[in-house]
Formats: structure tokens, sequence, C-alpha cells
């Protein structure tokens, strides 16, 4: 493991998202009821910006573009662009069904940690 500090714990509120640059790469942190989660900050259909993504109780994050679905924890495709209804279809047949890249994340000393080696 590569720990490498995000920000600061105090910066990631409960219900608050935010991207931060991570060893180069974008990383979006959602706090989730207390737990948080790291994962790439752009969707792995067209590369829209999942920052502004709907977060669901339950652990999903929804893009804003195409309305793709993954499991926070795990990045697990639980939807592939179901929008616009037809054309989203169609749009979902030009790139292969991917998961969303996830990275482990933790809350120590203060700060919220990312591993982006893994
Ligand atoms: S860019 Fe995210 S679902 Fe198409």
């Amino acid at each position: 493991m590569s720990w490498v500090k995000a920000l600061s714990a105090r910066g990631l509120g409960d219900s608050e998202r935010k991207v931060v640059q991570v060893g180069g790469q974008k990383i979006l942190l959602v706090n989730l009821k207390g737990k948080v989660y790291a994962v790439d900050s752009t969707c792995p259909h067209m590369g829209a910006s999942l920052a502004r993504g709907e977060v669901s109780d339950d652990g999903l994050i929804t893009c804003p573009w195409h309305g793709s679905s993954f499991r926070l924890e795990s990045g697990e495709v639980q939807s592939w662009t179901p929008r616009p209804p037809l054309v989203g279809r169609l749009l979902g047949l030009l790139r292969k069904k991917k998961q969303l890249r996830v990275y482990p994340a933790k809350v120590e000393g203060g700060s919220v940690w990312v591993d982006v080696e893994q």
C-alpha cells in the first residue's frame, strides 16, 4: 500500500464530495454517512465528470450524462447508459461496459488518505 494524503478530513464533511489530484490522477472523494469512498472522477463510458453525479443512500453514484450507475464500494456497474431511452441504449453499445475504478481510502490523523497504486 502507498497511502497519499488527499486533504484534511474537515474538508470533506458528511454528504460532501470533492475532486482531488492524487498521484497525477483526478480522484472523486465522497463522504457517505461518514464513510469515505475514492473513485475515478470521470465516467468510464464517455468521460463525463462524476463530480455532479447523484449519490444514493445505498451507495450508488449515477453519471449525469447517460445515467450509468456504479457501486461506490466496488465500482461494479449497476446500470449502463439507460438515458435517454433508446438513444442511451445505442450509446451504450459504443463503449463496452466497464466498471468504475475505485481506490482504497481511509480517514486517519485528521486527513483523508488514498492509495492510487492499487
Ligand atoms: S458518460 Fe457517463 S453514462 Fe455516458
